[in-house]
């Protein structure tokens, strides 16, 4: 199967534009899943809640969800992409899988990054595992959840092959973790950042893009600049991530003494 990671730099609080580039970068791709970042229909630097439940939707509602439905069923491709979840009075930092079949699946980021705790709660959703018509185990993480290897863990446990990480990166750090995240795990994952840098209220973040597609051994297989708009895509086989195998005597998973940890 082809993967592809979409990288590009959001406008904040300007969903018709957001969907347009988006729109515009997906048109001619040909792939079976594409990654796109962290809250990437609506930008990050909020400085106010009111500014978040003023582009937020509803999990499976709403403008950009119905945008990128049509898209996923058009072009027969599962997307993941992250957005402000609105849940009642609460907000979440969230990520939608639809697949192609219109079928669709909500995760809600459980660790929370800096000032997103003055907008959002943290997720409830805990970490779990969609499979796509074509069988496909699919898991989603949220940006600063790498720094927390219970996350791709659990999510491996549960039979995860490919983690789908949209992100919004300021630390420099995730991109080589998640070459440990695939290596320990034995699974692909699917890093998408965004680029450029937002000012809102006196307060300016850059991020740092460089998404990246890795292997079952944490090899890189397709990645993107720091500074540049784009998409890149690999061909994979998902059974890979099946096979747990590191000697002949060692397995990444039935080698694991859960008895000695303290999680
Ligand atoms: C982050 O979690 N957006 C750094």
């Amino acid at each position: 199967m082809k993967v592809s990671v979409l990288q590009f730099e959001p406008r904040l609080l300007d969903k018709a534009y957001n969907l347009m580039r988006i729109t515009d970068l997906l048109s001619s791709l040909k792939t079976d899943l594409v990654v796109m970042p962290e809250l990437c229909t609506s930008g990050y630097v909020f400085s106010t809640k009111e500014e978040v439940y003023s582009i937020a939707e509803v999990s499976g509602k709403g403008e950009a969800f119905l945008a990128l439905s049509n898209i996923a069923t058009k072009n027969n491709c599962s997307i993941v992409y992250g957005y402000p979840e609105v849940d009642g009075d609460k907000l979440y930092n969230s990520s939608m899988l639809i697949m192609p079949d219109g079928d669709y699946h909500n995760y809600r980021k459980t660790h929370l990054f800096n000032r997103e705790k003055l907008f959002f709660s943290p997720g409830d959703t805990g970490f779990q595992v969609f499979t796509t018509p074509a069988g496909v185990k699919i898991g989603m993480m949220i940006c600063f959840d790498w720094q927390f290897p219970e996350a791709a863990r659990t999510l491996a446990l549960s039979g995860a092959q490919i983690i789908c990480h949209p992100t919004n990166l300021v630390l420099p750090w995730c991109q080589a973790a998640m070459k440990i995240r695939s290596l320990e795990n034995r699974v692909f994952t699917i890093t998408s950042n965004r680029i450029g840098t937002e000012t809102n209220a006196g307060v300016t973040i850059s991020f740092t893009g460089a998404s990246q597609v890795l292997n079952t051994k944490g090899e890189l297989l397709a990645n993107l600049p720091v500074n540049k708009e784009g998409i890149a895509t690999a061909e994979i086989n998902p059974l890979e991530a099946n096979d747990k195998t590191i000697t002949e005597r060692n397995d990444a998973f039935k080698d694991r003494r859960p008895e000695l940890y303290r999680l």
